[in-house]
């Protein structure tokens, strides 16, 4: 089977090593990045391009695409392979607006009675600024359309909610994305990711990951697109995940179905778990990033077969095998980021790091320059450790993170520690 990946991150470098480990599959991706053109065929092609990639899709001869950014699911990729007669893994556009309208998500939420921070929609600057004035308390601010991870302000302060709305109503920082606001309720709690593989009336869960949002260690600092994952999640058993699937992820599908926009392909809710129970804080069209980066070294069986079964519309024939043990990784980050990261930096160490046991490394921001690796985004590697305990696969992790060299590398150091805490303290309960 060829299979093609869209994509450049470390994401789709996961996915390709997972497809290019699958006996009889032939990976490509578009455009990929240097690391995934070790194990795969990289096509320079815009994931935006969408006839483009059609094109490619066709001259290649791809059976499957898999698609990995949430920006060409809702420019409508899926809709223009569909016409085409080439198979895409992935939501409509039309239903790609769970990701791509907050708005559109959180009326959804309201209609079918998915648990979610309380939430008023602004099209007007002027009213959206006296309400966060008349609140008095710190809220959270969100554009309505895709901003690129950066979309969302969670305001510690009243002035800091103001300057969100203005950047994104009045200085239009994220273009029309910005015209309109969601303005909700600030929740406390742990963030969980649950994904699902969704045919359009059936799902099947995937284990839950935790992220680590923030910049710095102990959630301190800017909200990134995520700087480290682990799996499984100690604080998230069988028990919890019954319960996001019946009060989240069944009633998202539902609603979508009722909406005329069944939704087919990976669902990702964004979980706070606050003490009144879990409540969603975005959907999204697509694995995460860097949540992919753990599941898919975990999944024991087929991720072909698993696509397979979306696309035919068995999902319900399918289920998951996970390798025993545990996965965290580590994003290597570059100076600035998320700001304006520096690039150009020469890298040293990677293959070395990714001869470790245990060890997988994926690239992200990377690419070469004179034949020499060199740093490109502000995410640039993602170092993934396996082992039988979180504590083993954080050890390996953290192993090749201190291996690889480049200037301003800058990583957090605690991904996983509290799971590993929770999992430690559980055992010894058990023992005592
Ligand atoms: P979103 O893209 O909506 O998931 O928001 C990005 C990040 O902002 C989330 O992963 C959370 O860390 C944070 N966030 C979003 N909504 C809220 C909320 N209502 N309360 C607290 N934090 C939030
Ligand atoms: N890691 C969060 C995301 O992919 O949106």
């Amino acid at each position: 089977m060829r299979a093609l990946v869209v994509g450049s991150g470390g994401r789709e470098h996961a996915l390709a090593w997972a497809i290019a480990r699958e006996r009889g599959a032939v990976p490509f991706c578009a455009p990929g990045n240097p690391g995934a053109a070790e194990i795969a065929t990289c096509v320079a092609c815009s994931p935006m391009d969408l006839d483009a990639l059609a094109d490619c899709a066709e001259r290649s001869r791809i059976d499957l695409t898999i698609v990995g950014p949430e920006a060409p699911l809702a420019a409508g990729l899926v809709d223009v392979f569909a016409r085409r007669g080439l198979r895409a893994l992935g939501p409509t556009r039309a239903a790609a607006r769970l990701e791509a309208s907050k708005v559109f998500m959180k009326h959804l939420c309201r209609r079918y009675g998915i648990p979610t921070a309380p939430f008023r929609v602004f099209d007007d600057p002027g009213q959206a600024i006296a309400y966060l004035r008349g609140a008095g308390r710190p809220l959270v601010v969100k554009a309505d359309g895709l901003a690129a991870g950066k979309g969302v302000v969670v305001a510690s302060t009243v002035e800091e909610g103001i300057a969100a709305v203005e950047a994104m109503m009045i200085e239009r920082r994220f273009g029309d994305a910005g015209a309109r606001v969601v303005i909700e309720e600030a929740l406390e709690g742990e963030e969980l990711s649950v994904f699902a593989l969704c045919d359009g009336t059936s799902l099947v869960p995937l284990i839950p990951v935790q992220d680590h949002k923030r910049l710095r260690d102990g959630d301190r600092g800017p909200n990134t697109g995520g700087m480290g994952a682990h799996a499984p999640v100690p604080q998230a058993g069988p028990e919890l995940l019954d319960r996001i699937t019946d009060e989240v992820l069944e009633p998202v599908l539902w609603a979508m179905a009722q909406e005329g926009c069944p939704y087919r392909g990976v669902l990702f809710a964004g979980l706070m778990l606050t003490p009144e129970g879990p409540r969603v804080l975005e959907f999204n069209v697509r694995l995460g990033d860097p949540e992919a980066q753990v599941l898919v070294p975990l999944l024991a069986g087929s991720l072909l077969e698993a696509a397979e079964a979306v696309l035919a519309g068995r999902v319900d024939r399918w289920a998951p095998r996970w390798r025993p043990g545990a996965a965290v990784c580590v994003v290597l980050c570059a100076d600035g980021y998320p700001g304006r990261p520096r690039t150009g930096a020469p890298i040293a160490g990677v293959r070395d790091a990714a001869a470790l046991p245990g060890t997988v490394v994926f690239h992200a921001g990377t690419a070469i320059r004179d034949g020499r690796l060199v740093t490109a985004g502000g995410r640039v590697l993602n170092v993934v450790g396996m082992g039988a305990t979180v504590a083993e696969a954080r050890e390996r992790a953290y192993r090749a993170a201190g291996m690889i060299e480049y200037e301003g590398k800058v990583y957090r150091h605690d991904i996983g520690a509290r799971a590993q805490s929770v999992a430690r303290a559980t055992a010894e309960q058990r023992r005592a």
